[in-house]
């Protein structure tokens, strides 16, 4: 049976214009161990446009099963998926642009946005730091699901630093981004400069729940 694979590293989008155009998501991740199989990017069901404008994929695969042999280390993976002939500036109907892509792994959740400006040149890279002006984080949503259960529980050991909690990382921000932004934290592997922009941009923006 299909389920979440353990973390998202980075999460990238591609665009490209021809007769079609196809928006390019990729995910990196890892699992938790070796023997993961078909890893997917599973589109979320909309019966109604979201508020934010962001369309969301969970990142799931098979598990090894209980017989298979397999090694219990945090195993790179990948996905990607193709959204064929999208119309970005009126993606969710007329004047309602799709904002952005936001991938649910089990332990973490990353937001990947597009850029404000929808002119489309031939083919765009589009850079992972790109935050749009209309976009305002919030805490709950965007900032809590970058930290694992694994940074919280480390953190409230070492420091008593809760990052699951609003107060503690609103409090600490300053020294939160100092230590994302020199790397030295996560301990074990800088984050992605998109989601250090994107914290950023939630301590600029005056720390919305
Ligand atoms: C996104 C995840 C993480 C963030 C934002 C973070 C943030 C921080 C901050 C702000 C400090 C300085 C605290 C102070 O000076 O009072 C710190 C220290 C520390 N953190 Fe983390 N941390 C993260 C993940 C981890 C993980 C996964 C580990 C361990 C496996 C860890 C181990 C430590 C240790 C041992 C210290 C004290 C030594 C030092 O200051 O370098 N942290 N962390």
């Amino acid at each position: 049976m299909s389920q979440r694979i353990y973390a998202i590293d980075t999460v990238t989008l591609t665009q490209q214009e021809g007769q079609s155009p196809n928006l390019l998501v990729q995910v990196q991740a890892r699992a938790v161990s070796s023997g993961w199989r078909a890893p997917t990017l599973a589109l979320h069901r909309y019966r109604q446009p979201p508020e934010d404008g962001i369309l969301s994929f969970d990142l799931i695969g098979t598990a090894p099963d209980s017989l298979s042999t397999t090694l219990p280390v945090l195993t790179h993976t990948c996905a990607d998926t193709v959204l064929p002939d999208v119309d970005l500036a009126n993606y969710w109907g007329p004047d309602q642009p799709l904002v952005g892509v936001r991938c649910h792994a089990q332990s973490n959740t990353k937001l990947a946005l597009l850029q404000p400006k929808l002119g489309i040149p031939e083919v765009t890279l589009i850079p992972k730091i790109t935050m749009s002006e209309d976009f305002c984080p919030q805490f709950s949503r965007d900032i809590r699901p970058l930290f694992r259960p694994y940074d919280i529980a480390m953190m409230i050991m070492v420091r008593d630093l809760d990052l699951g909690s609003y107060e503690a990382v609103s409090q600490h921000g300053a020294l939160i981004l100092s230590r994302l932004k020199d790397g030295s934290m996560p301990s074990d592997g800088p984050w992605p400069a998109s989601d250090i922009a994107l914290f950023e941009q939630w301590l600029a923006q005056g720390k919305a729940p």
